[in-house]
Parts: structure tokens; C-alpha cells; sequence
């Protein structure tokens, strides 16, 4: 297959389902715009995902700043790339009770998951609107639908996230532009070093984890089909519907016993 000039621009393509949706958009000929912090990483990448014969552009930025997210967009501006594609796939948590865990870190989070998706989100959309086309890709997660003690910002995270989503995709429904969020369980990734949580009952067992390449797949087929929403894996999808028709509070104290910390003797 041709190159076919089109650019798919995901944030946190370094590691992780950002990566492997990388390779997915890189197999099907899209250029990249790759987004994380490490300079070094999306140098390894770059040369790797050359070597689809695309052209790959690294830009790093730290999302968890609102203004590196907006001068990220400028750049992509200036540069004269226009975003067929766009995956908000960077994001991060963080385990422990909220009365213990640090604030900054928190608000971070909340930057990095909430606010650079709205800003990455409302800059690419309004050029997508413009010319009627154009897809975008969210990182929701089963946690959008489930209150998650331990990880409650998290959890409240990727509430927002599919609700945002899901509200886009309706208000988009006459156009050909599409958002689509992707919603996957507990997947074996680096996430959950980075969130300090591999103390965590619900990470000891790496044979129950997802495999990345699986949900990468699983979200760039619904992201193509233009589908509102997908949850990766039946047992997340059983997980979500058994939730769905208990009260909130049963769903946040299951969750709870299963994100407790193991304990060490
Ligand atoms: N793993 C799971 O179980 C799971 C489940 C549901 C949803 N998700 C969601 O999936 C997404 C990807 O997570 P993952 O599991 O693939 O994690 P990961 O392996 O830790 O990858 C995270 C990616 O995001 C980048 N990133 C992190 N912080 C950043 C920042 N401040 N600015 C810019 N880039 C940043 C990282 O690169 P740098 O570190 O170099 O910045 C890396 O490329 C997240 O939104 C997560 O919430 C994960």
C-alpha cells in the first residue's frame, strides 16, 4: 500500500495502547505526529515506525501543561500537517486514599487526562468540522463507568472523558466526523507503575491483564466504523453490564476490595 498521506496525530504513542495504535495507523499507511514527554523515546519510535515507510514527526510536550498542549497544536499548525486523525490516548493515575495522596499530582492528572484532551479535542475538531472531515479517538476506560475507590480521581477522569465523548459524538451526528471512546479494562501496560500502584490486588495476576495490541485493535475498529463507543474484552463488557443494574455504592465497594493493597506478611 501507497503512503496515503494521511496523518494520524496520538498522544503517549510511545508505550502501551497509544504505541500499539501507532503500529495499527502505521501498518495502514498513516504518517505520524507522535506526543509524549520523553524526547529519547519518540527518537527510538520514530526510527522504528520510519520504517512502514511513512514519515513520522515527534513532538514532546508535556501534556499535564496546558500551554505546552496548545503550543502543540500551533506547531502542528505551522508546520502546515493537517490532522485526519486524532488519538487522546496520553494519561495517568495515581493509587492510594485521596485523603493521603498528593494534590499536585492530582490536579496534573486532571490537566493531562481532562484538559489537553478539550484542548487537542476543540483545536483539531474545529479544523475536521471545517472541511466535514476527520476522526477522533478517546481514551475512556471501564473506569469511566465504574466509582473507583483508591483511584478516585482517576475513575473521575475517565468519567468525564466518555461523557464528553459520547456527547460529541451525538452532536456531530449529521457530519462525517466522528469521536469515538475506547474503553478498556485492566490492561498490562507501564500505567500502573506510573500510578504507584503495583501493590494493588487488581495487578497481581499479569495472565488476567489485557494484552495492548488487543485493545489497540478493538479501539481502532470502532474508531473506523465511526462507532460512539467500544469496550475492550468480554469480561470488561460483563464487568460494565453487571454494574450497570447495581447501585453505585455496591459497584464502589466491589472495586474497592478489589484495588486494596495485598498484603505482605
Ligand atoms: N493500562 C490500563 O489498564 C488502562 C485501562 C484503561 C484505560 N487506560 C488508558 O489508556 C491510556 C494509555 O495508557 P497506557 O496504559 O498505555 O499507559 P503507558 O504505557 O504508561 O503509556 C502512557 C503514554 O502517555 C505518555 N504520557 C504520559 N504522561 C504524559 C504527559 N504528561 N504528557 C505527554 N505524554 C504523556 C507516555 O510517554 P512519556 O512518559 O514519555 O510522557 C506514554 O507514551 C491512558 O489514557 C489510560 O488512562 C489504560
Amino acid at each position: 500500500m501507497e503512503n496515503n498521506q494521511k496523518y494520524a496525530l496520538i498522544t503517549g504513542a510511545t508505550s502501551g495502547i497509544g504505541y500499539e495504535l501507532a503500529k495499527l495507523f502505521a501498518q495502514d499507511k498513516y504518517n505520524l505526529v507522535n506526543v509524549a514527554r520523553s524526547e529519547e523515546e519518540l527518537r527510538t519510535r520514530e526510527a522504528e515506525f520510519t520504517n512502514y515507510g511513512i514519515e513520522v514527526v515527534s513532538i514532546a510536550k508535556d501534556l499535564s501543561d496546558r500551554n505546552q498542549a496548545m503550543e502543540l497544536c500551533e506547531e502542528v499548525r505551522m508546520r502546515g500537517i493537517r490532522i485526519d486523525v486524532l488519538v487522546n490516548d496520553a494519561g495517568q493515575g495515581l493509587y492510594g486514599e485521596f485523603k493521603d495522596t498528593d494534590l499536585e499530582r492530582e490536579l496534573a492528572i486532571i490537566d493531562l487526562n481532562i484538559s489537553a484532551t478539550i484542548i487537542l479535542t476543540k483545536h483539531f475538531l474545529q479544523e475536521m468540522t471545517a472541511r466535514n472531515d476527520g476522526k477522533i479517538l478517546n481514551l475512556a476506560s471501564i473506569a469511566s463507568k465504574l466509582p473507583g475507590p483508591l483511584q478516585s480521581v482517576y475513575h473521575a477522569t475517565k468519567a468525564f472523558v466518555l461523557s464528553f465523548s459520547e456527547a460529541l459524538h451525538s452532536e456531530l451526528a449529521e457530519t462525517n466526523v466522528t469521536v469515538t471512546a475506547l474503553m478498556p479494562g485492566v490492561t498490562d501496560t507501564d500505567f500502573f507503575r506510573k500510578a504507584e500502584m503495583l501493590d494493588s490486588k487488581a495487578v497481581q495476576d499479569k495472565d488476567a491483564m489485557a494484552d495492548p495490541a488487543e485493545v489497540a485493535k478493538d479501539g481502532y475498529e470502532a474508531l473506523m466504523a465511526g462507532q460512539d463507543k467500544v469496550i475492550s474484552g468480554f469480561k470488561n463488557k460483563a464487568q460494565v453490564a453487571m454494574s450497570n443494574m447495581m447501585p453505585d455504592s455496591t459497584v464502589a465497594d466491589m472495586l474497592k476490595k478489589q484495588q486494596e493493597p495485598v498484603q505482605h506478611h
